[in-house]
């Protein structure tokens, strides 16, 4: 072969290759995929970086389509919407036990927060990121037995000055329900205590939870005016940064909530470990708190059962081999043995925990109750209920009498 036969064939497959290529994204190109299906998938299956969408993309598309998005429904085919998921996740036996009415009353809720980001610049954004389906549904399900019984207490309790603590907060799925399901003038506040919350007037940094859906402002009157998410929660919403374990974060604790007028209720949800306990010491020691209602989480690590033989809760002492437990999470993953060995040392430390709560049981009136609101199986499903006298008897009437 010649030179100017070796370049001419070079040129050659040049061309072949540029026509190759130029058809290849001509065919892909979005607007075209659609007509070519085919090459998508056969190629998309060898090459499948050509045609993976950017996470931002996905994100988008699934999110305009979702039933939760302002563009893709109504309120009321939202409320529809989110109802039907409620109970689908609920499950029958659990619709029985707590009545259509309440999963109706939720879904409003819910509605209400919705209809509360849609208007202002940046709410829909705040909406968006707020609005997880698994995460709200999950943790409202879990919480259906503390909504339930919230809810018969304020039947009875006609003082106007209850304070709630929501200890372990998380963003505050519950208490951001409870904010439009009690009576508002019945409740003064809820005090969303979490150690992960920025400090007071401080600028949230990304290790914090972000706090724009209770503190952050939007604009109205065509952005004329400013206002605040603060103002319009029907009982209002306050963030409170504490270390629990922290022995100076109970006495200032105690300052805060003695010596007023106010009756605390202490709400504590999916607490890990010896938060728990902290938050049995804290119902104890705190005279003017009248109720608790706690969800044990996970059992307390191994270090515990190193440094200790005996936990304490106040006069109520335990040991700790039979309650602490190797295991951790990291990144939502579960590190440790299989999560169902952990089940029987679960049920000793849910009963410990009662003993502690109950110590002085002329005064305090308590419930150990199981109700099987993790639909995936899972075994943490106890909650413990408190009142000190005077008790509130529709509260009680509602509890089930069900432990294991
Ligand atoms: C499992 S989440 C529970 C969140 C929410 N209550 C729920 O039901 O989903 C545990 C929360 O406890 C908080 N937390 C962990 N240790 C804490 C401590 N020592 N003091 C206060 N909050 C703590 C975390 O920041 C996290 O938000």
């Amino acid at each position: 072969m010649n030179h100017k036969r070796l370049i001419d064939r070079i040129y050659s497959v040049k061309l072949l290759l540029s026509i190759f290529s130029l058809s290849f994204s001509w065919c892909t190109h979005p607007f075209r995929r659609h007509a070519f299906p085919l090459q998508e998938r056969t190629i998309g299956r060898t090459f499948p970086c050509l045609f993976q969408k950017s996470s931002r993309d996905i994100k988008k598309g699934r999110w305009s389509k979702s039933p939760a998005s302002y563009t893709s429904s109504s309120d009321d085919e939202f409320k529809k919407w989110i109802y039907g998921e409620l109970v689908e996740e609920a499950g029958s036996a659990l619709v029985e036990e707590f009545g259509s009415d309440l999963f109706h009353k939720i879904s409003a809720c819910i509605t209400r927060w919705r209809q509360r980001y849609r208007d202002g610049d940046g709410s829909a954004l705040l909406w968006k990121r707020l609005f997880k389906r698994d995460r709200v549904v999950k943790e409202i399900i879990e919480s259906l037995p503390i909504v339930h019984a919230m809810d018969a207490y304020f039947l009875e309790k006609n003082n106007h000055n209850v304070t709630i603590i929501d200890l372990c907060s998380g963003k505050g799925y519950l208490s951001m329900l409870l904010s439009e399901y009690l009576p508002h003038e019945k409740v003064r506040k809820l005090v969303l205590v979490d150690k992960a919350w920025p400090m007071c007037f401080a600028e949230p940094r990304p290790h914090h939870i972000n706090w724009d859906h209770i503190y952050g402002n939007y604009t109205i009157d065509n952005g004329e005016k400013e206002a605040s998410y603060f103002s319009i929660w029907p009982i209002p919403l306050h963030t409170s940064k504490q270390d629990l374990k922290s022995p100076s974060t109970m006495r200032q604790l105690k300052i805060r909530f003695s010596g007023t007028d106010e009756a605390i209720f202490i709400l504590a949800v999916h607490l890990c470990g010896t938060l728990s306990i902290q938050a049995v010491k804290l119902f104890h020691e705190l005279e003017s708190a009248q109720g608790l209602i706690l969800k044990p989480c996970c059992l307390p690590g191994m270090v515990h059962s190193k440094r200790q033989p005996t936990f304490h809760i106040d006069k109520y002492g335990f040991p700790t081999a039979d309650v602490c437990a190797p295991g951790y999470w990291k990144n939502k993953e579960w590190e440790g043995p299989p999560r169902w060995h952990l089940e029987k040392k679960f049920h000793i430390w849910s009963h410990h925990l009662h003993q502690g709560m109950k110590q002085d049981a002329s005064n305090i009136q308590t419930r150990l109750v199981e109700v099987p609101v993790q639909t995936n199986g899972g075994f943490q499903n106890t909650f413990l209920f408190a009142e000190k006298q005077p008790t509130t008897s529709t509260m009680w009437e509602v509890i089930p009498d069900r432990a294991k």
